[in-house]
Parts: structure tokens; sequence; C-alpha cells
């Protein structure tokens, strides 16, 4: 029998890369692929103590179903960190979600029909697509340099296109790039959102990883209008097997998303939600994140010296103010794909993210991301010498 899938699956398609990044699975070969936090870091003795305190604390609630749109003591905790951190909210205002992946499928579903277009940046979070891509959007992928997505771009494509719904940014130290997006440009983006009514989806995974700079001022913390939702996760600073993150938003697109969430998974694990709020309860989030900083701020100047030592002078890479990636631009005409293919994996044992798979539209051959946080300091020396030394061969 050959199945007629609904046209949504028309797009949900294996990623080529996948099988480029599946042979990078090998543990001869030093992966820089993966976006993993270093698992050497996690709390892993608080989070045994509390998920045991949890499950045997009487009345086994822990256990129980919950809320969908989440254990009120975790919204009322998120609210709390959230409004640290300068964006003053409730519990009311907090969606907790599965990951904060959930909340780009939860935000596509919600507010793109067929045909509709979503802005993104040019390059951008592949797991976005995967979440945006059953909607069945038109991406309008709009270049980014050193201060982030390019406002002027942004502005000609909200004036010449139609069916825009809303613009995706990773503002922090964004995957794939590593870039910022600059203080001018998120305020210039939210007139811009306004003056276009379209919706802002803020995904900010790496915000507290922050090693250099100032912290800016969340998207949602300078909406005017109702219209950014913030999505925020767990996974970077505490554990991604958690599958704990949130969403804040205003109630007219939170109550939608709560109906959403009802529908797909009824709510969040109790017990991961429980153990993730007697955490917060009882150890120093802060504390353990300024680990995570100093940690990944090494790693990432391991990295960046190793490149500068080893790479041919016209490969160029960003120099990220946090977060847990880099990106090479290579010479015009190299082929980052081909080169992993024939070269880094089966010559030099290295693995890397080939740039095109990052491009919504218009691939870009000539790029490739780092990520700096999952491999030991040695290793990676190690690697980005023996990638150095092929780039080198195969100039
Ligand atoms: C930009 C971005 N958004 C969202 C996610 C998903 O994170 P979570 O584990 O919270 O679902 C990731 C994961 O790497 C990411 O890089």
């Amino acid at each position: 029998m050959t199945p007629t899938f609904a046209h949504r699956m028309d797009r949900v398609v294996p990623n080529a890369i996948g099988e480029l990044l599946a042979l990078g699975a090998d543990p001869s070969i030093i992966s820089f692929g993966g976006g993993y936090p270093d698992p050497t870091l996690f709390p892993a003795e608080a989070l045994a103590q509390v998920f045991d305190d949890v499950i045997r604390a009487p009345g086994g609630q822990a256990m129980q179903y919950a809320p969908s749109d989440g254990l009120p003591l975790l919204r009322e905790q998120v609210a709390e960190l959230m409004t640290a951190d300068g964006t003053p909210c409730t519990a009311a205002d907090v969606l907790i979600l599965q990951g904060s992946q959930q909340g780009l499928d939860f935000s596509a579903r919600m507010m793109v029909d067929p045909g509709d277009v979503i802005v993104t940046e040019d390059p951008t979070f592949l797991g976005g697509r995967i979440a945006f891509d059953p909607s069945e959007p038109v991406y309008a992928p709009i270049p980014m340099d050193q201060d982030g997505m390019r406002m002027d771009v942004l502005q000609q494509v909200l004036e010449t296109t139609p069916r825009v719904k809303m613009i995706y940014t990773i503002p922090e130290f964004q995957n794939p790039t590593g870039v910022t997006l600059s203080l001018a440009r998120r305020r210039r983006l939210i007139e811009l959102a306004n003056a276009h009514n379209v919706i802002v989806l803020e995904d900010t995974p790496y915000r507290q990883i922050r090693f250099s700079g100032e912290t800016l001022p969340t998207l949602k913390s300078l909406d005017t209008q109702g219209r950014v939702i913030h999505l925020g996760s767990f996974s970077k600073v505490l554990v991604p097997g958690l599958r704990v993150g949130w969403a804040v938003a205003s109630p007219a697109l939170l109550g939608k998303m709560a109906l959403l969430k009802l529908a797909n998974d009824t709510q969040t694990s109790t017990l991961n939600m429980a153990a993730t709020s007697l955490y917060l309860d009882r150890h120093d989030l802060a504390a353990h994140v300024a680990i995570l900083r100093a940690a990944y701020a090494r790693k990432k100047a391991v990295m960046l010296d190793a490149m500068r030592r080893h790479f041919p002078q016209d490969v160029t890479v960003t120099d990220p103010e946090g977060g847990l990636f880099t990106w090479a631009t290579f010479r015009e005409g190299f082929d980052a794909t081909a080169f992993m293919r024939d070269v880094a994996l089966p010559e030099a044992r290295v693995a890397y993210v080939p740039g095109a798979s990052f491009h919504p539209v218009t691939p870009r051959a000539n790029t490739a991301r780092f990520n700096y946080s999952a491999q030991p300091e040695a290793r990676i020396e190690e690697g980005i010498a023996a990638l150095g030394a092929a780039l080198k061969r195969h100039a």
C-alpha cells in the first residue's frame, strides 16, 4: 500500500545532512557537529536527589497528572527568573512546554496557514524549519551581519511581501552563527513588527550562557503591543533530557497555545516539572550557570585560538559573546559538504555541520557551524589541528 499523506507531509522529509552527521557518531571521529552541552557539567547528583525526593513525597503528586499549562509553582519560578532577567511577568503569563522546540511547533501551527510567510535569519536554526515546515510556510530569509538580522532588508521585505505572519529570531548567540542582535536592532525589529502587524517569535535557549559584553533586553521586554512570543528553556542551563522549556506571551496568544498543548501531549512530564521546580527551590541556578559560562568561554577560546593557528588565513570565524557555536566562512568556491564527505570525515576524522543546511532558501556552500561545548579542550585542539592540516593540504 502507498500511503496518501496529507499535503503538510510533503516537506516532512529526512534531512540530507542527517546522514552525513550520522557518520560523525563514530567514536573515532572528533565531532563538532552536534549542539550538545558538555555532559560532564550536568548537575547529576543534585538532580538525582530532587528526583528521588519528588517521587518519595507523600501523596505521589509528582507522579500524577498535572495542569496542562504546567505546575503552578514552576510557572511562578519561571516568572521570577524572567522578571529578574528584565522581563517582568507573572505565573499567568507562563506556559510550561516540553522544551522550547515545542513552542516553535505550536507558534507555527497557531499563526501560519499554507503559503503564509515566516521571516527568518539567514542562516537559521534547522530545528526551527523542521518545526515550521508542516505548516507549509514560505520562508523569507534575512541576511545577517555582526549585529544580527539586517533591519534595512527586513523593512524592505515587510514592505514588499504580502502575508508575512511571523518573524523568527534567536537574538542571543544565534544558532548557527553565534551572532547577537544589537540593542538598536531589537528596538527597530519591534517597531517594524508593530508597523506591519507581525508576530515575533523570540527563541532564547542560549541567553544565560553569556561570556562577555552586556546582557541586552529581551524582545519581549521591548514589546509594546503583546506581539512577542518569548521561548525559554532549561536545556542548556540544566539538562536537555528534562525537556522542560516555556513560553511567555500575551493572554490571547498564550491561551491558544495552551489549547494546542492540551491537544498535543496533555502536559509536560509532571516528574520532570516537579524535579526542575525542586532543583530551583534548593539550588542556586545562577551559580551553576556561572560554572557553565566559565567552562564554555574557555572552550570557545581554545577553539578560536586553534582555528587561528591551524586554519588557512582566508577562513574567517565569528567570535560569539556566548552560546555554543562559531560559524566559519571559507573561501569562495569551497564546498563544505563535499569537503566533509571526501576529506574531513575519512582523512582528518573530524565532523562539523556544513552551512548549506541552515539556509532556508538559497544554500551557501562555503560555510560551516562548529560546536565547542561538547568536546574536551584537548580534543578541540586535536580536531581543529587535523582539520586545519587537511584544509591546507587540499587548498
Ligand atoms: C535555537 C534553538 N532553539 C530551540 C532549541 C530546542 O531546545 P529545547 O531543548 O529547549 O527544545 C535549540 C536546541 O538546540 C536551539 O538551538
